[in-house]
């Protein structure tokens, strides 16, 4: 087994944790944010401790992406810019992936903003801007699984899955208990909930867990021009989480 002589950057060590943590806490708000409005209440949960709970989860997960996304920019790697950051699909580091986590972000930017100025906001406007909550969290997950390079190991994808059925168990509650007059977009939503992870579980084997991926996801020309002015590949080949660099990017 190669022994690593010299170790990753401590900044992608920062990312990968970082994106993990992000996951997490954007799971935990969506899932709180879900509970709320389906008027789910605890003993010793009133509705305002639970929406000040998903406030700041919201903005603690804003905080941890923030420094993922400066913790990216600033290691030389992968050669992620700021603008790759705010404007999707700009980059040439897994330019589809990524820029799904600038879009993401995005959204995620978009939500709390119009959170914290709600007041000067219509409900409507404030209501739809929220309902985007929807769409980052997956587009989010597809981000994790198509960027991350630690895709192949157990514990982001139990970690992955782990937030998944979180969010369709909150969602399927949600779906439970609201909206009675509107059986068609329940309909539609419960599809979805089933639809959306199958597919994600049927397409992983040939995508991000099958041969290649980090080449086809469009990492390996930015990852060994960049390698060039890094260390020596080997050094970082192993299978353990302490060095699992991209295996494209010394292929
Ligand atoms: C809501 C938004 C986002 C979430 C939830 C998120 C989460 C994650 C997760 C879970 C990973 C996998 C980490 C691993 O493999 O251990 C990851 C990877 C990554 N993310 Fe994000 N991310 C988001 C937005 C962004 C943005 C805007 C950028 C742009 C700069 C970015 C840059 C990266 C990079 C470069 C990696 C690959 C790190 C590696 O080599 O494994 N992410 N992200």
């Amino acid at each position: 087994m190669p022994v690593a002589t010299a170790g990753p950057s401590a900044l992608w060590y920062l990312t990968r944790a970082t994106g993990a943590v992000t996951l997490v806490l954007l799971t935990a708000s969506v899932v709180i944010g879900v509970a709320n409005i389906g008027r789910v209440q605890a003993a010793g949960w009133p509705r305002f401790v639970v929406e000040g709970v998903h406030r700041n989860v919201s903005l603690l997960a804003i905080v941890v992406l923030a420094i993922h996304i400066a913790t990216s920019v600033l290691d030389p790697f992968a050669g992620v810019h700021v603008i790759d950051a705010i404007v999707p699909f700009t980059g040439s580091y897994r330019p589809l992936w990524l820029g799904l986590g600038a879009f993401a972000s995005d959204l995620l930017l978009a939500i709390a903003i119009t959170s914290l100025v709600r007041r000067h906001l219509g409900h409507g406007v404030w209501r739809a801007t929220h309902w985007l909550a929807y769409l980052c969290w997956p587009v989010a997950v597809l981000h994790t699984v198509g960027t991350g390079s630690d895709v192949k190991q157990v514990w982001l994808l139990a970690l992955t899955a782990a937030c998944a059925v979180a969010v369709i168990v909150a969602v399927w509650a949600r779906l439970g208990l609201g909206w009675p007059a509107r059986r068609g977009l329940r309909g539609t939503a419960f599809a979805a909930s089933l639809a959306l992870p199958a597919a994600l579980v049927v397409w992983l084997p040939s995508g991000p867990l099958g041969t290649d991926w980090a080449k086809r996801a469009g990492s390996s020309r930015s990852t060994s021009r960049s390698r060039s002015r890094a260390l020596p590949c080997p050094r970082w080949h192993s299978r353990s989480w302490a060095s699992s660099r991209p295996a494209a990017a010394c292929g």
